[in-house]
């Protein structure tokens, strides 16, 4: 894993805005994996700024999402379509046909999971896909298991990640009890990944992903299996 240490939340940021740029700048035609949460809101600001400023143009570029809560409608301001809308695409040119977030309204989360792989396989996969790691080690939101799952597919929340996202709803009741999220295998076949990580509150985790043995009780060890992951950190993950 290539690892490259910021000393700044805003810097990490402006890095993992570089390498997006750079990848779309390469490819016009880019599939960029997203995700949610508070890592990537800086990322996010970073592009709108680079694509105001005439540098970069989201016109052919596709995005897939990671995740999304089930059941949530996308009109609910914690739905992760909301989010993205509301942090990125509605500051861009991109067209928001070419945007896809799992349906937190299909009525069989089953089949709109098997949708979804589908449609990032049409895509030919992601070339770069940014992630977020969970204090638990979750990816998406591949929780701790016994097994998981290759594929995009339902799953249930674990009581540690409805506590830690419960800050974003008015009570830990209102946080939905499932998501429809990308699998490892969905997740695997970006050809690049970076992996996000700010604060001393992930020192934990980035330290059991770098150093642990590839385990499922802690999905995002399986990312030292790819062959092209770079972690973009703040300095005092890793002190
Ligand atoms: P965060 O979430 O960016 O809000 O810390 C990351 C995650 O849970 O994957």
């Amino acid at each position: 894993m290539n690892i490259i240490v910021c000393k700044s939340y805003d810097e990490m940021s402006l890095r993992a805005a570089q390498m997006v740029a750079a990848q779309m700048k390469e490819k016009p035609c880019s599939v960029i994996g997203l995700a949610t949460g508070s890592t990537p809101e800086g990322l996010y600001r970073q592009l709108v700024n680079m694509y105001k400023s005439g540098e970069i143009s989201f016109k052919g570029v596709t995005t897939i999402n990671l995740d999304e809560y089930y059941p949530i409608a996308p009109a609910n301001d914690q739905s992760y379509r909301y989010f993205m809308d509301h942090h990125l695409f509605d500051h861009l040119d991109i067209d928001k046909a070419n945007t896809h977030v799992p349906d937190g309204t299909a009525a069989d989360p089953a089949a709109e999971a098997r949708r979804y792989e589908e449609r990032i396989t049409d895509l030919g996969g992601i070339d770069l896909q940014i992630l977020g790691i969970g204090r638990n080690g979750h990816v998406g939101f591949n929780e701790p298991a016994q097994r998981l799952m290759l594929d995009t597919h339902i799953t249930d929340l674990t009581k540690s990640t409805i506590e830690a996202n419960s800050r974003f709803f008015a009570s830990p009741n209102d946080v939905p009890r499932q998501a429809l999220t990308m699998g490892i295998g969905s997740i695997f076949k970006a050809r690049r990944i970076i992996i996000m990580a700010s604060g001393a509150n992930k020192k934990d985790a980035v330290r059991a992903m770098l150093e642990r043995t590839v385990d499922t009780a802690f999905p995002a060890t399986i990312l030292n299996l790819h062959p092209n992951v770079t972690l973009i950190c703040t300095a005092d993950v890793l002190e």
